[in-house]
């Protein structure tokens, strides 16, 4: 049985004001029966971390330099991550194989790093729409997951998010069956190339578009351990209910 994953990923949002959220977040589920993770910008990781250190709240980065110091200027290592407190970093979100030109070589390396360190990998992969709408989905999902995948994964270390590019940020959502044929086709490439114990423990998140009005019927995917939360994680009262509706799925 794999323990279920809410993650909110605030991407480049949030000041100070924001970390009260968390607190609220917590307030709200204190025994949370699935686990809740928050990514915040790189400036509030350390104060995000402290603040949940007692709370059902962990803390992840959005991204980690490959290397572990050096003249790398604006970035930070997984150690450092490590070192403010937070357990996990996303890596490879389409936004940075965009906006960064990171490709899965790169996201490789870095989750080796990640894991060295002592993090957990949230690896994303995911299709454009001109990918999908050419029905290069699925060869597009293979190729991403092994490169971008170290040989270091295990069940505890890594996370794979399925984010398919044209979902984020637009309301869009694949239907369910969309869902369950990309997440069954991930585990069993992850079971064939990892063995069954560690292929079938690995959790498999979705993430596009992840709301409160569509998590319930999102959770009831197959091979969906929990979600991977743009937009609504940023008010912990939009959040909340996904995570709800987490606690609630009975795959
Ligand atoms: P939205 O939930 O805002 O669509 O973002 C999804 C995402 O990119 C999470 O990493």
């Amino acid at each position: 049985m794999r323990r279920k994953l809410a993650a909110g990923n605030w991407k480049m949002n949030g000041t100070g004001s924001s970390l009260s959220e968390l607190d609220t977040l917590a307030n709200l589920h204190p025994n949370a029966a699935v686990d809740i993770l928050i990514c915040p910008p790189a400036t509030l990781l350390g104060q995000a971390a402290m603040q949940v250190s007692t709370s059902s709240v962990s803390i992840g980065a959005q991204d980690c330099h490959a290397d572990t110091s050096g003249a790398h200027t604006g970035d930070i290592s997984a150690e450092m991550v490590t070192d403010v407190g937070a357990t996990a970093v996303i890596l490879g979100h389409s936004e940075r194989r965009e906006d960064h030109n990171e490709d899965s070589e790169l996201v490789r390396i870095k989750a080796r790093a990640a894991h060295a360190a002592g993090l957990t990998a949230i690896i994303c992969l995911g299709e454009s729409e001109a990918q999908r709408d050419a029905a290069n989905t699925l060869d597009i999902i293979a190729g991403q997951l092994a490169i971008s995948t170290p040989d270091t994964a295990t069940a505890d270390n890594t996370v794979i998010a399925y984010e398919p590019i044209w979902a984020i940020g637009t309301g869009k959502v694949p239907t369910l069956v969309q869902i369950a044929e990309v997440h069954d086709f991930i585990r069993e490439k992850l079971t064939s190339r990892f063995g069954p114990e560690i292929g079938n423990a690995i959790r498999l998140l979705y993430g596009g578009s992840v709301k409160p009005t569509n998590a319930d019927d999102i959770f009831t995917v197959s091979n969906v351990d929990g979600a991977l939360v743009g937009g609504a994680s940023l008010k912990a009262t939009d959040f909340s209910p996904i995570i709800t509706a987490l606690e609630g799925a009975t795959i």
